[in-house]
């Protein structure tokens, strides 16, 4: 048997990460490969309060927002994803820690610990699915389809800071997408990077 692989689809609000998560989650199904699809900030306790911040407008210090990404994380990696790896399932993760390192980052706190606290606790991806596509863009995508707003993260000046360290990450398992191209044209190089990415993991 195949080990588990933790596949992360991260990148700027509006960058269509979800909708090419849903499309790889189809893609595997046809192949006989139910993935775990699962996403942060997750449904549990601490999510659903980062969200009800995100909505109100109305800021945490950045220090609480950081604990608060970690406490979510802990929680999803010890119920949903930690136990699903075990069992040798490939997991499909709407962001994870590199979402908290650009975004939180973005606040003013230090990129460089939040990446190497978060690798030190959590597991690591066998691949992050980066979205490029500049903030004024993701922005634009994000007013276009409306629904509920997070005007805590989804603000221009706030995006732009996130993009940029997005932009300059180095990490193992990255890879960059140009995320401005259409949908349809987006969505074989997504597969092909699973698809290496899965041949690649060594038997247990
Ligand atoms: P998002 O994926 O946009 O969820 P939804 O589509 O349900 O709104 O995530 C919500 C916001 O949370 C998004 O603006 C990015 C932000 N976020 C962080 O600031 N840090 C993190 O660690 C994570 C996971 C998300």
């Amino acid at each position: 048997m195949k080990r588990g692989a933790l596949i992360v689809f991260e990148g700027l609000d509006g960058c269509g990460k979800s909708t090419q998560l849903r499309r790889a989650a189809e893609a595997l199904r046809s192949r006989g490969t139910e993935p775990v699809v699962t996403r942060e900030p997750t449904g549990g306790r601490w999510g659903l309060k980062i969200r009800a911040m995100a909505q109100s407008g109305e800021r945490v210090s950045p220090a609480t927002e950081l604990e608060w990404f970690f406490e979510d994380r802990r929680e999803h990696m010890r119920e949903i994803v930690g136990p699903a790896l075990e069992e040798g399932r490939i997991v499909l993760s709407d962001r994870s820690y590199i979402s908290t390192v650009a975004y939180q980052g973005a606040r003013g706190l230090d990129v460089e610990k939040i990446l190497s606290d978060s690798e030190a606790e959590f597991n690591r991806p066998d691949l992050i699915l980066l979205f490029e596509i500049s903030a004024k863009e993701g922005l634009a995508r994000v007013n276009a389809r409306g629904g509920k707003r997070e005007p805590v993260f989804e603000n221009l000046p706030f995006l732009e800071r996130a993009a940029e360290i997005f932009g300059t990450l180095e990490v193992a398992g990255l890879a960059r997408i140009d995320a401005a191209r259409s949908e349809d044209e987006i969505a074989p190089d997504v597969l092909r990077l699973i698809t290496i990415c899965l041949d690649d993991r060594s038997d247990v």
